[in-house]
């Protein structure tokens, strides 16, 4: 079969790999339909996740057809279409049953945290899910069944980036009557745009530096912040008459500084600075909020601003999504109308294309989500 193969860093290739078979009487093997790039795949495709091997099949967002099920599977059966969650879980530890699913103990033997598709030796090593076949294992427990009325495009991004936007809001309690400020307009902030209106925010303001996904967030309702063009501190800081905003970060360590002073640099070229969201949201965040942190953050952070934190009594949730906490209840607003995730989609690639869709993805610029189709 064909599947996406990282071979090093800005190195993705479509290689042919044997078609996965059942290993476990709780396995399926699904056949993908839909496969999308994440910026979490990014920071793989940059070289700087530990524990990421070439020869390992990438890929966490897919959906398809079961086409296969082990002895032990009760839950869904061949032919099922399903969506599946970027993290693996049991469905049967101390995590998943209090619903920590991201935190699963068993599914990954080879480390602490909790197993996800095509991440990684640290992650589980589970081969993932572009290519035209994936092995699902705990499918008592792993798969959400699609129902009849929608395609396989529009539930999608419940394998991750709707769930993660919405967790980002939830992680920030934003509330009803809220001004939220979202870091970073990429296919998570532009979701934790439409989840913080869900819960009822009275203004959300959008930060990026790429017109085009600014653009999409702004079509959602928020209100778009350049940083390029303007200081977010300020901004956000002078619209809330000096409260600040509840903030959601869904940017992460590989964040772009401030570069007010140089305009004529390409921002994609720009040295990053790891902590410049940190940096702003422990300016710009409203005193004694909580600041959700859904942007990926990697072990060695120093500098971090502890004393604005402490003096603005701000408190910080971070993480990896829990899927399963929220994708049955975001299907039913897909399915009545109320969220059209298919929106943000601004390219529709064959998975063939994958070495250029990551180049893509990775410019941002006009790209604000990639779906592929083996
Ligand atoms: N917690 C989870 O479970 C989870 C799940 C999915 C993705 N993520 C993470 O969320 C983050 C965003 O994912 P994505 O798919 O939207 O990625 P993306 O790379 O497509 O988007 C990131 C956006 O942030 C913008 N940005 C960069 N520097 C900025 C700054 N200083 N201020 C404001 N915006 C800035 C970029 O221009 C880009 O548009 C990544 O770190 C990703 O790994 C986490
Ligand atoms: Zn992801
Ligand atoms: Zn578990």
């Amino acid at each position: 079969m064909k599947a996406v193969v990282y071979h090093g860093p800005k190195d993705v290739q479509v290689d042919d790999r044997p078609k996965p078979r059942i290993e476990k009487p709780e396995d399926i093997v699904l056949k993908i339909t839909r496969t999308a790039i994440c910026g979490s795949d990014l920071h793989l495709y940059h070289g700087n996740v530990k524990g990421m091997e070439p020869g390992q099949i990438l890929g966490h967002e897919f959906a398809g057809i079961v086409e296969q099920a082990g002895e032990r599977v009760e839950e869904v059966k061949e032919g099922d279409r399903v969506v599946i969650p970027f993290n693996i879980n049991c469905g049967r530890c101390w995590y998943c049953r209090h619903g920590f699913w991201s935190q699963c103990d068993r599914s990954n033997p080879k480390g602490e945290l909790g197993a996800v598709f095509g991440y990684g030796q640290t992650l589980g090593g589970y081969d993932g899910g572009q290519a035209e076949y994936v092995r699902v294992p705990y499918a008592n427990t792993v798969p959400l069944k699609i129902p009849e009325n929608l395609s396989e495009e529009q539930v999608l991004f419940l394998s991750d980036v709707l769930c993660t936007g919405y967790y980002g809001a939830d992680m920030a309690s934003v509330q009803p009557g809220d001004d939220v400020a979202v870091f970073g307009a990429g296919p998570v902030g532009y979701f934790a745009v439409v989840s913080a209106f869900l819960r009822g925010a009275a203004r959300v303001f959008s930060i990026d530096h790429w017109p085009s996904r600014l653009d999409k967030t702004a079509k959602v309702g928020a209100e778009p912040i350049n940083f390029d063009q303007e200081d977010p501190v300020g901004r956000i800081r002078q619209e809330t008459n000096g409260k600040g905003a509840i903030c959601i970060d869904a940017v992460g360590y590989e964040a772009v500084g401030h570069h007010l002073h140089d305009n004529s640099m390409n921002p994609a070229y720009v040295p990053q600075d790891s902590l410049q969201v940190i940096n702003w949201i422990a300016q710009a965040a409203k005193k004694f909020s909580t600041v959700g942190v859904p942007g990926v953050y990697l072990a060695e952070y120093a500098n971090f601003p502890l004393g604005q934190f402490f003096q603005r009594e701000l408190q910080i949730k971070m993480g990896q999504c829990t899927v399963k906490k929220y994708n049955e209840q975001l299907l039913h607003l897909i399915e009545v109308g109320r969220i059209d995730p298919t929106q943000l989609i601004s390219h529709r690639m064959k998975l063939d294309e994958a070495t250029k869709a990551y180049d893509l993805f990775d410019k941002k610029g006009e790209a604000t989500k990639i779906v592929m189709t083996p």
